[in-house]
């Protein structure tokens, strides 16, 4: 039996407690819950019939707890800003901590910082797939390959808002007809003129391990309803290509909803330690 702790009770982390509170992660027990919002912590408080976890809004009262001491597993749910604020002491009480807000590791200096926490206290990181899929082949190949290419379309409505459409003003979403590539280039910039694709773009780089070698093409097209990751890999091994057409999840367009699933089979496959499948 694994206790489990959650931080970040929105799309991800409700749907990993009502999984541990059935019973179809039946080897997880749900230690505590932090979000920074009581209002979500009454919905946690309604969902959960079996489980009882300590409930933390203010954050800080959660490293002197008796349950935070005696949890294994920490799932972080949250925010990029949680991940500052919350992971290097976890990885330093040795924990094993799953970051879904893996956009924040593309800086090198916390990656590292994380990195040498989790190995002097035997600490683990783990990257979920998240929202897309293959990074387990990626990881396997990762010494061998020559040409990484990863090609995002949505529909213009899910990149309104980006910070691109502010420097390039005379691009108008609503008057698109066709498909259209809105940029080409490498990740760092990438990030920063569409931060809502930046999980996507992190897990891949922290699976090639060198951001250098991505190629990113973010699309508009308006004839698409699901956010498409197309992923090809070239090495002296073959070639991998990899294409997730996601639905986006119904209670927050942001995340998609294999995401959510790959959160569940996460702590699952973190607890069950009798058969693991991947590389
Ligand atoms: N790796 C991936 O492929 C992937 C896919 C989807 C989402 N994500 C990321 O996972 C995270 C959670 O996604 P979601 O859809 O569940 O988000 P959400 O917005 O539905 O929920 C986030 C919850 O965390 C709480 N929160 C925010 N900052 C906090 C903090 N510092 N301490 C405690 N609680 C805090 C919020 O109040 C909210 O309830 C986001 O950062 C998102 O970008 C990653």
């Amino acid at each position: 039996m694994k206790k489990v702790g959650i931080i970040g009770f929105g799309t991800i982390g409700y749907q990993i407690a009502k999984s541990i509170d059935s019973g179809y992660l039946s080897l997880a027990r749900l230690s505590f819950i932090v979000d920074l919002s009581s209002e979500r912590l009454e919905v946690a408080k309604k969902l959960l019939t079996n489980e009882k976890p300590t409930m933390f809004s203010d954050p800080y009262l959660l490293f002197d707890s008796e349950s935070y001491e005696s949890t294994q597993i920490i799932v972080e749910s949250a925010s990029g800003a949680a991940v500052r604020q919350y992971a290097k002491q976890i990885l330093s009480d040795g924990k094993y901590l799953i970051i879904f807000s893996v956009g924040e590791l593309v800086d090198d200096t916390l990656l590292k910082e994380l990195e040498s926490e989790a190995a002097r206290h035997t600490g683990v990181i783990h990257i979920p797939t998240g929202a897309i899929a293959g990074i387990d082949a990626i990881r396997s190949a990762r010494n061998n390959l020559d040409e990484i290419t990863i090609t995002t379309t949505k529909n213009p409505k899910s990149l309104a808002g980006a910070p691109y459409f502010d420097i390039f003003e005379d691009i108008h979403l609503q008057e698109l007809s066709n498909r259209t590539v809105l940029y080409d280039g490498d990740v760092r910039k990438a990030v920063k003129l569409f931060p809502s694709n930046v999980n996507v773009f992190a897990a891949l780089a922290l699976a090639t391990g060198n951001i250098a070698k991505i190629k990113v093409k973010i699309v508009a097209d308006p004839n698409i309803k699901v956010n498409r990751h197309e992923i090809d890999v070239r090495g002296d091994f073959g070639v991998l290509q990899i294409v997730a057409s996601n639905i986006p999840h119904p209670e927050n367009p942001r995340t998609s909803t294999l995401a959510v699933l790959s959160a569940v089979e996460t702590v699952r496959s973190a607890c069950y330690e009798t058969v693991k499948i991947g590389s």
